[in-house]
């Protein structure tokens, strides 16, 4: 296996960011992430990132006119670095056509409920005050809509009646750390076909 390129888009703390990475090192899996992409200076993942130094691409889309804009301004600095995923890891942004039209079906994204419950902002809050008894983690490719693109996989988590939100938070992000470096590793290894909304994975032996 060639040497696989991702690029990872965040906008705040970073655990996923720092969760692939470490898995990627421990592992010496031939994955690197080539890039980070964010759209807050000063957010913490960009630390995290220079402390392991992987190139950041900073951007404030106020000093844009459009975010078709900015994000072509991305997609120069993606086919620079040839990369060959896009792993958007706590990325509190829509993606246009500009993106999502070169690389749909290498962009994937992370989200805190199974899907197609909880889409958008504070999907942990929206489940934990909704009442379920089970939620949970959901990796799917990215498409135009808000976190409605083909699934590729999803974790179930409990919600215990004594669960404070900040415990199911936690239990949640543990199993954001285990499943996105899986997937990753999967994709890597061409063990994931998308064929319409369908996804198919074929695991190790
Ligand atoms: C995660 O809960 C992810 O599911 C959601 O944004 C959060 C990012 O957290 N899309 P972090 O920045 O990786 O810690």
């Amino acid at each position: 296996m060639s040497s696989f390129r991702i690029a990872v888009f965040a906008s705040g703390s970073g655990s996923n960011f720092q969760a692939i990475l470490d898995h990627v090192n421990q592992q010496k899996l031939d994955i690197h992430i080539e890039l980070l992409v964010c759209d807050r200076p000063g957010a913490k993942v960009i630390e995290r990132a220079e402390k392991a130094g992987i190139p950041v691409f900073v951007f404030r889309p106020k000093d844009y006119i459009s975010r078709e804009m900015y994000e072509q301004e991305i997609v120069n600095e993606l086919q620079k670095k040839q990369i060959d995923l896009i792993v958007l890891a706590g990325y509190m942004r829509l993606v246009t056509d500009t993106l999502v039209k070169p690389y749909y079906g290498k962009m994937i994204n992370i989200h805190p409920s199974l899907l197609p419950a909880f889409t958008g902002l504070d999907a942990i809050g929206q489940a934990y005050k909704y009442g379920v008894k089970v939620t949970g983690v959901t990796v799917h490719f990215v498409d135009n809509g808000m976190d409605t693109g083909p699934i590729i996989k999803q974790e179930p988590v409990d919600i215990h009646e004594k669960d404070t939100i900040e415990e199911l938070e936690q239990n949640i992000h543990k199993v954001e750390h285990l499943i996105y470096p899986e997937v990753i590793e999967l994709i890597a290894e061409g063990r994931v076909r998308l064929e319409g909304r369908r996804v198919s994975l074929y695991p190790k032996k």
